[in-house]
Order: C-alpha cells, then sequence, then structure tokens
C-alpha cells in the first residue's frame, strides 16, 4: 500500500521493538553491545545489519531519518544536531580545496557566516548570486563550479528561486544543487522533486514545531547521504536520541500545523499591506509576489514566516518589538506561539551593512514566524504595537 505524506508523517519510519510499543521508543544509549567477539566485527565491518555507537547510528535516529526521507521523497536522510551541522555537512563532504561553489546572497545570517568565515578559510573559491536571477548562477560558472547553493523562500524575504532551472543548470555543469528547505519544511516543499540534489533543513523549525529541541536533517540519493553520513561521523555531528524522539512527534503533526499557519499568515500578509505603517511586506503566499508562479509550482502554501517593513528604520522596528503583547520575541521559527524578530540586529547583525542593504534586508525590517494561536488576536496584536510607532 501506499500512503499519503500526511499518514508517512505519523506512521512513516518507526524502528519497532519485540515489546509492541505504540510510541517510537527512545533509544538513550550512547553504545550498544555485541553477542561476541565475531559479532562486534561483523557489525564494526558491515558485514551485519545493527549498531554499534550512536555517533553512527542509533534506531531513534533513524526512524527520524526514515521518515523524514519519505516526506521529502529522498532515498535516505541523515539527521544531525543542529541546521547548521546540517549545512556544514552538506557543504564540506563534497567541497575540496581549490573548488568553486555558487551561493545565494540572500541566505540566514549564521550560513553566510559560515561561508564567510569558515569555507572560504580552506581554499573554496565562492561566487554571490541573486536567488531569482538564474542568469547570474549561468554566468558565474567556472571549470570548477562543484556546488550551488540557495534557501527558498529566503530567510527572511521570501524570495523564491526557481529551482527546476537552476538544477539544469548545476547538472549541465556537473555541480550539486543543495537547497535549505526551512522557510518551507518538508510539510510544504520536496526540493528534491524539483531537481535538487540535497534538501537540508533545520528541524529546529517547523519539525520540532514547539521549540523545544535543535537538530538537522539533509536528505538525497543513498550515494550522497553515505558520503555525508561518514563526515557527520567523523565530526561528531551527530543528532542525539533524545532529540530525535522530540522531533518524531513534532513531525507528526508538521503538515497540520504549517497549513493552518500559512492560512493565519496570509491574511496577516494581506490586512499589513492596508497599514499606513507599512512600506513593504514579502510573503510567499501573496498572489502579487514577484515569483508567484514559482511558489504555485513548488510550494503547498505560502508558509509561516513572512516579512514586512515599518516606515522609520530601525526605531520604528523596535517600537513596534517593545509593544507587541503575544508575539514571542525571539529569533526561533516554525513554532507553534508566533515570533518576532529584527533581522538588522539579531539573525543577519553579523552582515555588514552594505551586503544587508544588497541582499534587500532594510533597518524598518521585522521577520514574523506565525503561530496557530487565532489570526484575529495576532493582528489586534500587530494593529495595537504599530500604532506605538
Ligand atoms: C534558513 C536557516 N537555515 C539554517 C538555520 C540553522 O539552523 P539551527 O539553528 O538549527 O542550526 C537557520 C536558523 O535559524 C535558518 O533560519
Amino acid at each position: 500500500m501506499s500512503f499519503h505524506p500526511q499518514t508517512l508523517a505519523i506512521r512513516g519510519g518507526k524502528e519497532q521493538t519485540e515489546y509492541n510499543e505504540h510510541h517510537q521508543a527512545l533509544f538513550l544509549t550512547s553504545s550498544f553491545m555485541f553477542n561476541n567477539a565475531q559479532d562486534g566485527a561483523d557489525l564494526f565491518n558491515k558485514n551485519k545489519d545493527g549498531f554499534t555507537y550512536s555517533r553512527t547510528a542509533n534506531p531513534t535516529v533513524s526512524a527520524f531519518q526514515n521518515r523524514v526521507a519519505q516526506l521529502e521523497h529522498a532515498e535516505a536522510a541523515i539527521a544531525t544536531a543542529t541546521g547548521m551541522a546540517a549545512i556544514q555537512a552538506a557543504l564540506m563532504t563534497f567541497l575540496n580545496a581549490g573548488d568553486h561553489v555558487i551561493i545565494s546572497r540572500c541566505l540566514f545570517g549564521t550560513t553566510m557566516g559560515f561561508i564567510t568565515g569558515h569555507l572560504m578559510r580552506f581554499g573554496i573559491e565562492v561566487s554571490f548570486v541573486s536567488p531569482t536571477k538564474p542568469e547570474e548562477w549561468q554566468k558565474a560558472i567556472r571549470p570548477n563550479t562543484k556546488m550551488f547553493f540557495l534557501e527558498t523562500p529566503s530567510n527572511p524575504l521570501n524570495e523564491v528561486a526557481d529551482l527546476e532551472r537552476l538544477a539544469n543548470i548545476a547538472h549541465d555543469n556537473n555541480a550539486l544543487l543543495v537547497v535549505d528547505n526551512c522557510f518551507c519544511s518538508s510539510a510544504l516543499q520536496q526540493p528534491l522533486q524539483h531537481g535538487a540534489d540535497l534538501s537540508v533543513q533545520s528541524a529546529t523549525k517547523a519539525i520540532d514545531g514547539h521549540g523545544r529541541v535543535l537538530g538537522g536533517v539533509v536528505c538525497g540519493k543513498n550515494e550522497l547521504i553515505n558520503a555525508i553520513a561518514m563526515y557527520v561521523n567523523a565530526c561528531g555531528l551527530s543528532l542525539s536520541p533524545f532529540n530525535a524522539w522530540v522531533l518524531l512527534s513534532g513531525v507528526e503533526t508538521l503538515f497540520a500545523r504549517t497549513k493552518q499557519a500559512s492560512e493565519s499568515a496570509l491574511k496577516i500578509a494581506q490586512w499589513l499591506k492596508q497599514q499606513a505603517q507599512i512600506q513593504a511586506v514579502h510573503y510567499a503566499g501573496l498572489p502579487e509576489h514577484p515569483q508567484a508562479h514559482l511558489v504555485a509550482k513548488q510550494q503547498a502554501a505560502g508558509g509561516f514566516v513572512l516579512a514586512f517593513e515599518v516606515k522609520g528604520g530601525t526605531n520604528a522596528a523596535w517600537k513596534v518589538i517593545d509593544n507587541v503583547q503575544l508575539f514571542s520575541k525571539t529569533a526561533n521559527f516554525g513554532d507553534v506561539r508566533s515570533t518576532i524578530t529584527h533581522p538588522w540586529t539579531t539573525t543577519h547583525c553579523r552582515i555588514p551593512p552594505e551586503d544587508k542593504q544588497q541582499s534587500g534586508i532594510q533597518e524598518g525590517l521585522l521577520r514574523i514566524s506565525v503561530g496557530l494561536e487565532h489570526v484575529d488576536d495576532l493582528i489586534s496584536d500587530l494593529k495595537q504595537a504599530l500604532e506605538k510607532i
């Protein structure tokens, strides 16, 4: 029988023990015993399936990996301690000194910091281009280009990249297309279905959905995931079994949460557009979004994160933050509780001001992640805060 993704999110990938437990068991153990010396040798030499040590593999983590792989239409997945570990592993496994990588200039600040502060230290050449202009990616190709990396929709401006076009350009040049799927999660977008080679995600966000634990996951073909798994094991980037167990519960409600949050986010975006204090609203779900045709093709809904710019720069933006009563003032997103943050001074604070401006992040920009509170309460909260500017 084949099942819908909503069913797989709840039942996919379970590792069942002999005790017939209904919920996925938590294997909170750092190592596994061998029956005898020969058994240990067989397990370590992979002559036999099984578990040896939780940095390498663990049944609870495997259940999480298998479930997310099913949702992303991937042959396999490898889980990591954080979303940043997933990004690091996806990039470092395949890049060598002297290689060239083309990267979207619209990225989460820490990802940008990893690329400029670390990746480039190892002799990897980087070109930054616009996520929405495939011709820039084509033009940036060099004989040593090995990878394209981008977020779609981008954090925080919701720019949407044409995955199929970029995949074609990458593959024509023997490069891998790696996509950060954080803003949609596996419920709203499956990048591999549009030609990506690897889909990377911070499970800390919508997969957990309740702001409890950190985690990351990379999905793709067996061959690529096996190579990343070796890197994750060697560098100790593995997801803890406890976090995997928490994330397995989170993923069960992922479809219902992202559907409702996307509906509320659209209502909020439409309301914000009418407000006098607002300069611009950036939301992939709006019909007038510049890449609406791609959103319709690639995403099941607009998503749960939107950004809007208030007139009056940082002062005005901070007044909104300081006056909201319901929104949590925190940088996480994808939570059942709505959150608000000021990218200029928080998530993107270490990016130089001119680079922020070049990627469209202005001082008056606020990012909100829409949770499951009643949408009218969220709008009332924003209304009273905007009135304080
Ligand atoms: C788009 C994006 N990618 C990756 C990450 C990193 O995830 P983590 O915080 O789980 O390391 C974040 C975190 O906010 C993010 O927004």
